[in-house]
């Protein structure tokens, strides 16, 4: 698809539902596995230190490492938003920074920034992106408007409280001056809501999509958008 033309500040475009996760690994989830252990792994996942990324699987990732797995992603952003060298990306809650480490695999002269509430990650990233890394909060982005021409939030600003998701959202809009890509967590209907609650660790915010689509307006979001939904 071509996005060459979309500008949202000189002649805005529409906000856009767009799976560019679609080439991610799907895995089952062991939901019920995941909740027996649940109330307090949810407060240590919470701290998103060693063992949320890198300890036991009921209180997170189980062991987040590179596998290659965002190479894929990084082609499909690459080739949607016609990303080249010289451009500039953001990835809000970029934990260990491995998709702008593929980013720059793909694209070389790609410019990359990461941002994440976790030092745990920051300090694990991936050597070649380390330098680029900062941590912070995605509610508050240490950057000027209109750095970047990608930012990126996956899988982070439903791990904000309500406001504080809001001002993350338009924090992305503030920063990017061309395109954004968020996704989130999102169910459907009631089954798929109560799959969400027991599965789910850290997300603080959560809507089924037209809650979300509401947030966005709300925050002034004009990037494209996806969701998971648990399964
Ligand atoms: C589920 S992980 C997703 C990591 C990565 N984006 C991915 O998809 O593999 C959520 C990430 O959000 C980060 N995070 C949580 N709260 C945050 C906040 N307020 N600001 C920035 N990052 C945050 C966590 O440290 C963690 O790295």
């Amino acid at each position: 698809m071509d996005c060459g033309r979309r500008w949202p500040r000189s002649g805005r475009c529409d906000v856009r539902e767009v799976d560019l996760l679609d080439r991610y690994p799907r895995v089952r989830r062991n939901i019920a596995a995941r909740e027996a252990a649940r109330p307090s792994q949810r407060e240590i996942a919470r701290r998103f230190g060693r063992e949320y990324f890198d300890g036991e699987r009921e209180q997170g990732y189980g062991g987040y490492r590179y596998d290659g797995r965002w190479v894929a992603i990084a082609e499909r952003m690459r080739d949607f938003y016609r990303l080249e060298a010289g451009h500039v990306i953001l990835d809000v809650g970029c934990a260990k920074g491995f998709l702008l480490h593929d980013f720059r695999q793909v694209i070389p002269g790609i410019r990359v920034a990461g941002l994440d509430l976790s030092p745990y990650a920051t300090e694990n990233a991936m050597h070649d992106v380390r330098p680029f890394l900062a941590v912070g909060s995605a509610d508050a982005l240490p950057y000027p408007d209109d750095t970047f021409d990608l930012v990126i939030s996956i899988n982070t600003v439903h791990n904000l409280e309500l406001l504080d998701c809001v001002r993350a959202i338009g924090e992305m809009e503030r920063v990017g001056r061309r395109f954004k890509y968020l996704q989130v967590d999102s169910y459907r209907d009631d089954e798929e809501r109560e799959k969400f609650e027991r599965w789910q660790l850290t997300a603080l915010t959560h809507f089924d999509p037209e809650g979300w689509r509401k947030l966005f307006r709300q925050a002034g979001y004009a990037g494209d958008y996806s969701w998971t939904i648990t399964g």
